[in-house]
């Protein structure tokens, strides 16, 4: 589904260059439930950005759905974005002056299609989120849990093969965390592949894999753990 070849990427600004990812590879295989875990910094958002094709990166080669989109053009990033993904984010990032039923149309705008299957369209993703009644409301309308439902009904209203999701429930409570993970697992095993950055463990654990980023790498854990208290093992004992 999304296979990256050791991508690069550095920020510059005047004075310091960041290396927010470098030799950054991984493959997410279609229909998977990933979290994205590590400290403040470590190239979550960075990663996010450049699989959901809002940023570009300085080197390296990125694969999604069969697709060398590693060079595009923006208006090329742009259409594969609208067709293949949606996104969540932690502020929600619902337009403030449409209602409900207009923010989660927006996506759908893009693709020429008529009033009457985005209507249908829109309604079914407010069906999934449990929002059909509240189609008129206004974002302030709305408590923060509602807000993200609605960016999910947005997110999910043009059948994207995969979901990025960057802490979708940082700004929630945790029964509303639960509730979100609760939709996020419902959209994941309708088939689409969910990639979700969080800093908690709980709804980390919950995801059919784990990942964790260190200064814009990959670490494997397996090779982190603390040594078993007894390790029978001829490397054990020469300790
Ligand atoms: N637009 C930018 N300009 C300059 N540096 C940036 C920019 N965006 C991110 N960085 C730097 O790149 C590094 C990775 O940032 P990133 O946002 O990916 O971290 P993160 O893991 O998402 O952190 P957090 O958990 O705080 O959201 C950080 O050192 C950050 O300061
Ligand atoms: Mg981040």
């Amino acid at each position: 589904m999304l296979t990256m070849q050791d991508v690069r990427k550095v920020y510059r600004t005047e004075h310091v260059e960041t290396h927010a990812l470098s030799h950054f590879s991984i493959a997410v295989n279609e229909g998977e439930f990933v979290s994205v875990m590590g400290p403040s910094g470590s190239g979550k958002t960075t990663f996010l950005n450049i699989a959901g094709l809002l940023d570009a990166f300085d080197e390296g080669t990125y694969t999604l759905d069969g697709v060398d989109v590693s060079r595009l053009s923006d208006r090329e990033m742009s259409k594969v974005r609208n067709e293949k993904i949606g996104f969540i984010f932690q502020t929600f990032n619902l337009i403030p002056d449409l209602n409900v039923f207009d923010n989660v149309d927006v996506p759908l705008r893009y693709r020429g299609l008529g009033a009457a299957s985005r209507k249908q369209a829109i309604e079914e993703a407010l069906a999934t989120v449990g929002l059909s009644a509240r189609y008129k409301h206004y974002p302030s309308q709305l408590s923060g849990g509602q807000q993200q439902r609605v960016a999910i009904a947005r997110a999910l209203v043009g059948q994207p093969k995969l979901i990025l999701a960057d802490e979708p429930t940082g700004n929630l409570d945790s029964a509303m965390a639960s509730e979100i993970m609760d939709l996020l697992e419902k959209i994941n095993s309708s088939g689409a592949t969910v990639v979700m950055v969080t800093h908690d463990p709980e709804l980390a654990n919950r995801a059919s894999r784990q990942i964790h980023l260190l200064d814009g790498k990959l670490i494997d854990l397996a090779q982190e753990r603390p040594a078993p208290l007894y390790d029978p093992s001829p490397a054990g004992q020469a300790v």
